[in-house]
Order: C-alpha cells, then sequence, then structure tokens
C-alpha cells in the first residue's frame, strides 16, 4: 500500500491512534474574549477530525489565572471549572469522527506575552524579546512591512518570577490537568516550546537566575522537570501526557541540540509519553515557521532524528506538508509521527485524500503565513487557498454522526 507508513495505526500508552498524522496545535483565537470555547472552536477542530487526522491536539489552552492576561488577543482557558463544559463539547466533537483529541496546556507565555491587562509580564528573567527581522520568515516579513506589528510595539521587559510563584504556578497548572481529564481529553501536551516559559526557563539566553533554576543544565531545566512531575502526579496515568519542546533556539547563547537531548532523556525517564518537537522561537521563527519542506528536512528531521535515538518514546515532526516526503522519514526512523499545522488549515482533508490515493488533489499551503500574520493582528486566521477555514461552524455536517461516551472513561482513574 502506497504511504503504509503514514497510515499505520500507533499506540501512545494505551491509546490507539489509526494513524500517524496529527494535527497540530494551533491556537485560531476563536475563543471568546474571557477564553470560553466557541462554536467555530468546535467546528474547526471537528472539521479536521473528519478529514482523517489521527490525532488532534488544541491549541496551547491557558492553564493558569496568573498567566491568563499575558496573551495574544484571544485564547481558551482552564483555570477554573467553568471552562470544562466548552472543553468537553471540543473533545466529544472530534470523538466523534473517530480522532483521539490531546490538549495543549500551557503554563504562560513568560516574556512573549503581552500585558491585556496593563500588568507586567513575567519570566525566568527580566530579559525582553528582540526580533531581528533577518530570522523572520519570508511570508510573515512580507506582511509586517504592511503591518509593522511585530516590530512596534515591541515587547515589554518582563520581571523575574519568585521562588513562591513559580511554585504555586505548578500545583494550579496540575489542577487544570486534572480538569483536562474530567473534560474527555485523551491526552495532554504540555506547551514549552517556541519560546514561551517553560522554554525560557531552559535557555540560558533568557534565564540569568542565580537560584537553583538557573545557570547549570539541570536546573534550568528544572522548572519543565516539575510541571511535568505534578502533572505527572495529578493525572495519576489516567490520560498520557507528552511534552512540547524546540529542538533547538538557533540563537546566540540558546540552548543546544544536545541540551534538548539530555531534557528529552530526562522527561522519557519521569514516564513522559511522547515527545512533540517544533524549533526555533519568536526570535527564530524561520525555523517555528519554515518556509519548504526542503528546509525541514535540512534541519528539523535531521534534530528529530537524533533525539528519537536518545529516547524511547514516539516523537513527532511538524511541518512535513508532503506525504512523500513523511512516509520516507518516518521508514527511516526520523520521526514516528508527523504533524500538519498551516497545511491542516488549507485541508482539513490531507489524511483522506492520501489513504484514498489522492494525492495530487491535496489543496498545498503556500506558507505564506496569512493565517498567522493575521492573528497578529487580532484578526481570525484565513487561507489563501481554503476559502472555508474560519466559517466551518456554518456546515452542518459536522454535528457529531454517532453518541459519543456518555462520561470521560479515564474519570474513573483519577
Ligand atoms: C495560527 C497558528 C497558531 C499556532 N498556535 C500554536 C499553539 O497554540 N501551540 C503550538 O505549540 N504551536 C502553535 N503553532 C505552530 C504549529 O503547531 C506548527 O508547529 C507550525 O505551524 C509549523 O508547522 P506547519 O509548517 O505545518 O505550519 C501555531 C501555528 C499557526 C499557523
Amino acid at each position: 500500500m502506497p504511504f503504509e507508513k503514514v497510515l499505520e495505526p500507533i499506540k501512545i500508552k494505551d491509546v490507539k491512534i489509526k494513524n500517524r498524522v496529527v494535527m497540530a496545535p494551533m491556537n485560531m483565537t476563536y475563543s471568546t474574549q474571557g477564553g470560553y470555547v466557541t462554536p467555530q472552536d468546535m467546528a474547526h477542530l471537528a472539521r479536521r477530525a473528519k478529514g482523517g487526522f489521527g490525532l488532534i491536539v488544541s491549541g496551547a489552552v491557558i492553564a493558569t489565572r496568573l498567566a491568563a492576561p499575558h496573551v495574544w488577543q484571544r485564547n481558551l482557558y482552564l483555570y477554573d471549572e467553568s471552562f470544562i463544559p466548552g472543553l468537553n463539547m471540543v473533545a466529544d466533537a472530534c470523538h466523534a469522527f473517530g480522532a483521539k483529541v490531546f490538549i495543549q496546556l500551557s503554563i504562560g507565555f513568560g516574556r512573549q506575552g503581552h500585558a491585556l491587562d496593563g500588568t507586567q509580564p513575567y519570566a525566568a528573567s527580566a530579559i525582553p524579546v528582540y526580533i531581528n527581522p533577518d530570522m523572520v520568515p519570508k511570508g510573515i516579513l512580507d506582511f509586517v512591512a504592511q503591518y509593522p506589528i511585530i516590530a512596534e510595539p515591541g515587547y515589554p521587559i518582563p520581571r523575574e518570577m519568585t521562588i513562591e510563584e513559580i511554585l504555586s504556578e505548578e500545583k494550579e497548572y496540575a489542577k487544570a490537568c486534572r480538569r483536562a481529564v474530567i473534560a474527555g481529553f485523551d491526552g495532554i501536551e504540555i506547551h514549552a516550546p517556541h519560546g514561551y516559559l517553560e522554554h525560557q526557563f531552559l535557555s540560558p539566553r533568557s534565564n540569568k537566575r542565580t537560584d537553583l533554576y538557573g545557570g547549570s543544565l539541570e536546573n534550568r531545566m528544572r522548572f519543565l522537570v516539575e510541571v511535568t512531575q505534578s502533572t505527572l502526579e495529578a493525572v495519576k496515568g489516567a490520560i498520557p501526557v507528552g511534552v512540547r519542546m524546540s529542538a533547538a533556539e538557533h540563537m546566540p547563547e540558546g540552548f543546544t541540540l544536545d541540551e534538548v537531548k539530555q531534557a528529552a532523556k530526562t522527561l522519557a525517564k519521569l514516564g513522559i509519553a511522547y515527545l512533540h518537537l517544533s524549533d526555533g522561537s519568536y526570535e527564530a521563527l524561520k525555523y517555528f515557521f519554515p518556509n519548504s519542506v526542503e528546509e525541514v528536512e535540512q534541519h528539523l528531521l535531521k534534530e528529530a532524528k537524533s533525539i528519537r535515538e536518545a529516547i524511547d518514546i514516539p516523537v513527532i515532526t511538524p511541518s512535513v506538508h508532503d506525504p512523500s516526503v513523511a512516509e520516507r522519514a518516518i521508514n527511516e526512523g526520523e520521526t514516528d509521527m508527523i504533524s500538519l499545522g498551516r497545511q491542516a488549515l488549507a485541508d482539513p482533508d490531507w489524511p483522506n485524500k492520501v489513504k484514498e490515493g489522492k494525492v495530487d488533489k491535496i489543496r498545498r499551503c503556500r506558507r505564506d503565513c496569512i493565517c498567522i500574520g493575521r492573528c497578529l493582528l487580532g484578526l481570525y486566521p484565513r487561507c489563501t487557498v481554503n476559502p472555508e477555514l474560519g466559517y466551518e461552524q456554518y456546515d452542518s455536517a459536522l454535528f457529531p454522526q454517532r453518541r459519543v461516551a456518555l462520561m470521560p472513561p479515564a474519570i474513573a482513574k483519577l
């Protein structure tokens, strides 16, 4: 069978996933201003589940109240019980189309956060983000040339988090993880890539602390390790817990692939179920949003292979939009699964088209980054090749076609 590897089922702990195609986490900014799920949030993910994605990972959901004001424009939240019913609707909508769904939970954006309520963002250390245009992919740069949203107003200087705050945020995060089980998600993905808070602690570039959370690699990874430990303890094996990390920072003084490998080994020993890679940060956006599949083969897939060889849990790699490259990469042991971000926006039916031998019918993502550029402006994402994006809530075929679980089975294990 062509694309045999891409279509092969896989298990992440006890969760059986029908193929190796993951919808990458994307905050589509469809939520209400207060962080609640909207019909469009549900329909957007249900549409990708209907298109055959084996695993859907939600966009980053903010887990704590302290972190909630420091996001881009709009974001989903889970810092108290009131957010559970909406997120449960999201999980059910994906299940109804045969996909598994993991929630990506964020402990905060740190220095990449904004001051929506006027309060100063907090971070590992008081070091602001600096974006050099040379590190911005062409698509976003073109966009920013018209709307200088990244250069202005720039990033605020954050304040350094206290140890009391670190410990209390870890506890708050763990509570959100238990809410995620109640909401019916099949797994949790700890959101630690792309220059966000755990990444900032890991990086000698953004972490200048002189206490137990700064200095040596062991100290810099302590925050991520503690967040992972408290998540695993809170969830008690009810659902698997994975971590998303950037494979390297690609910036002066930034963390290296070798350091990520060591962190991944430590996390795997703690009991995480999988590692979802990405690359770069807001400061190294061209690695975060690569411009071509060739770039992904030159950087990320090579990094993925070397990390994969160091650990014995499944590795997920994004940005492999081409089914033939995906098949080769899985076959040659570079990655276990691939995740599609912008390509899943361009064509929600990518997995079904691969399965049905209609690869030539896939609507290819142009990697022009209009989707993300619009989010930066506070608009909903749109796509230059998929006019349906953003209007899925009006598609009545997305109403669940079969009954979903009346009670999420994992609750019994909490
Ligand atoms: C609109 C948009 C929102 C995103 N939000 C998130 C997010 O919430 N969490 C995350 O880990 N990555 C996020 N990403 C990054 C994607 O998961 C993915 O890594 C990136 O788009 C590269 O993959 P691609 O080449 O398939 O687009 C976002 C990407 C886009 C386009």
